[in-house]
């Protein structure tokens, strides 16, 4: 591990913020967007699942038709560098068993089969007991949150290196998901929009500093 000083991190979680118009001649190199993305790629989920997608919408036709139906983001879709969606599995992907399910567990965690079984009995509990995902709306939600892991950690390894980025969950989720299988080819079946997110470099610095409640407010110690 090379030593990244906290007072640099802070810095960087200081200078994101949601970036409301992008300097449009301004272009995310390949390498950036890659490394970007690969911190997406890298991120953390409930039992390794992994249940995203994340569409980066290079096409400025396939941008246009978003406008209408995502009132959020007309001006990051004008300017932004680099323009993703975040896309969440739905349940037949994601319920006990599936065959992506096991597609996780077997082909990439690669469990040996004792392994397999018990861990395929973790997630079945897990929706069914623990966590009562007993329909489809639940466990779209469910698999949502972890996809706000890969937002997160996007947005604050851009800030790193200087990228400026603006979360959008402005838009009407169901007008959406028409463009997503019309336009997109999306099946959406199987993939849902949790959010989008822009990239680029910003036109100029926030209007106004960040606010933020104090850690006093929002810790509690025991
Ligand atoms: C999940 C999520 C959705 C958001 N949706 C929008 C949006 O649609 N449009 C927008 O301009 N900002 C959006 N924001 C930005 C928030 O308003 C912003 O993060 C918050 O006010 C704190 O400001 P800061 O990010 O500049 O520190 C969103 C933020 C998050 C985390």
């Amino acid at each position: 591990m090379t030593n990244i000083s906290s007072n640099d991190i802070i810095k960087a979680f200081k200078f994101r913020h949601a970036c409301k118009e992008f300097d449009r001649s301004k272009k995310i190199s390949d390498k950036d967007i890659k490394f970007i993305l690969e911190t997406a790629r890298l991120s953390p989920s409930s039992f390794g699942c992994e249940p995203w997608h994340f569409v980066v919408v290079r096409d400025q036709e396939l941008r246009e038709k978003l406008k209408p139906v995502a009132w959020g983001a007309p001006l990051k879709l004008d300017t932004a560098s680099h323009f993703i969606l975040g896309l969440t599995m739905k349940a037949p992907m994601t319920k006990p068993s599936s065959d992506y399910v096991m597609h996780i567990f077997k082909d990439i965690k690669q469990l040996p089969p004792d392994a397999l079984e018990a861990y395929t009995g973790f997630y079945k509990n897990f929706h069914e007991d623990d966590f009562q995902l007993d329909d489809d709306k639940k466990k779209f939600d469910w698999a949502a949150k972890q996809c706000y892991i890969p937002l997160a950690n996007m947005m604050t390894s851009a800030a790193l290196i200087g990228i400026d980025s603006c979360p959008i969950e402005g838009f009407h989720q169901e007008k959406v998901e028409k463009i997503l299988t019309e336009d997109f080819g999306i099946d959406i079946e199987k993939y849902g929009l949790s959010y989008m997110v822009a990239f680029g470099y910003r036109k100029s610095d926030p209007a106004r500093p960040k606010t933020r409640r104090n850690m006093d407010e929002i810790i509690t110690w025991k």
